[in-house]
């Protein structure tokens, strides 16, 4: 008899079946506070609409990247190593942000890139810390076709946002985990083709000091679902936020923290950083 037949049958796909949280589309438009809202106001007003769908692997997967499908894995090591050096808002200014402004020209030739925020996360972090946040379950993207080129005008003077907006201008994060490979709470991201206009909800993100505006996704049963498993911090994914380009290339792509149900029970937590660029050509 064959030995090979015998073998217990095991499981080396990383495909994973989890719950993404999309939100319904109820024709109220859904506002999300960054923080404690005033008594009685809900954090997130969209209605959740939980669907369970396949994430597949996007390691072996040819066909994918930034413009094709809005997302990508880049190799990329930063010089900062440590939580605690992440942690100091003035050494990620001084030395990751130039690391990663260098990383982003040599992938996509933009000219200039702004590096305009970034936030720290940790899975076991408690809702409302405004320095520390918690991952986002909740598929959205970080700006719309509308709110993008107000980030342009926030950044620059007057006559430059002029002209800079006259050709083409992209939004990325840069995300990548810290400290160790992710094992906990990855992050999702959906192929920008298999997007419909329709599905994107126009919300309001409420800052202390202002008001942005982000999508929130509603579910279709097209949406094709990618993660990386296991990412270290050797490893960056590159999410296309938003791109000015209307020749066919991706213009934004939805994506969410999950839960993994197969991740064992006290696996470290995640914790991650994600900067916001603005990218010109
Ligand atoms: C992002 C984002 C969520 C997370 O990088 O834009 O939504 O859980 N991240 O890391
Ligand atoms: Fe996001």
């Amino acid at each position: 008899m064959n030995a090979v037949i015998d073998e217990p049958a095991v499981d080396q796909s990383t495909d994973v079946a989890a719950v993404l949280n999309y939100t319904r589309n109820t024709g109220v438009r859904p506002v999300n506070y960054t923080f404690d809202p005033p008594p009685g106001v809900p954090r997130n007003s969209g209605e959740v609409d939980p669907r369970t769908v396949t994430i597949r692997d996007a390691r072996p997967m040819t066909g994918l990247g930034l413009d094709a499908s809005g997302f990508e894995l880049i190799p990329h090591r930063s010089t900062l190593a440590d939580w605690p050096s992440f942690q100091s808002s003035e050494l990620v200014t001084a030395v990751d942000y130039p690391e990663v402004d260098a990383a982003l020209k040599a992938r996509t030739g933009a000219e200039k890139v702004i590096i305009f925020d970034h936030t720290l996360r940790d899975s076991t972090a408690e809702p409302g810390r405004a320095s520390l946040r918690e991952p986002v379950r909740r598929v959205h993207d970080d700006q719309t076709l509308q709110s993008a080129p107000d980030r342009v005008r926030k950044h620059l003077p007057p006559e430059e946002a002029a002209w800079r907006l006259q050709r083409r201008f992209a939004i990325l994060n840069f995300w990548r985990p810290i400290g160790g490979r992710v094992l906990q709470t990855p992050l999702a991201v959906c192929d920008a083709r298999t997007i419909d206009p329709e599905d994107l909800l126009p919300s309001d993100l409420v800052y202390p000091d202002w008001t942005g505006e982000t999508y929130a996704v509603a579910f279709n049963s097209r949406h094709r679902w990618y993660w990386y498993p296991r990412q270290t911090p050797s490893e960056a994914t590159l999410l296309k936020i938003y791109d000015s380009a209307t020749d066919g290339r991706a213009r934004l792509t939805a994506h969410s923290a999950f839960d993994d149900p197969r991740s064992p029970p006290n696996t470290p937590a995640r914790r991650s950083i994600e900067l916001r660029c603005l990218l010109f050509w």
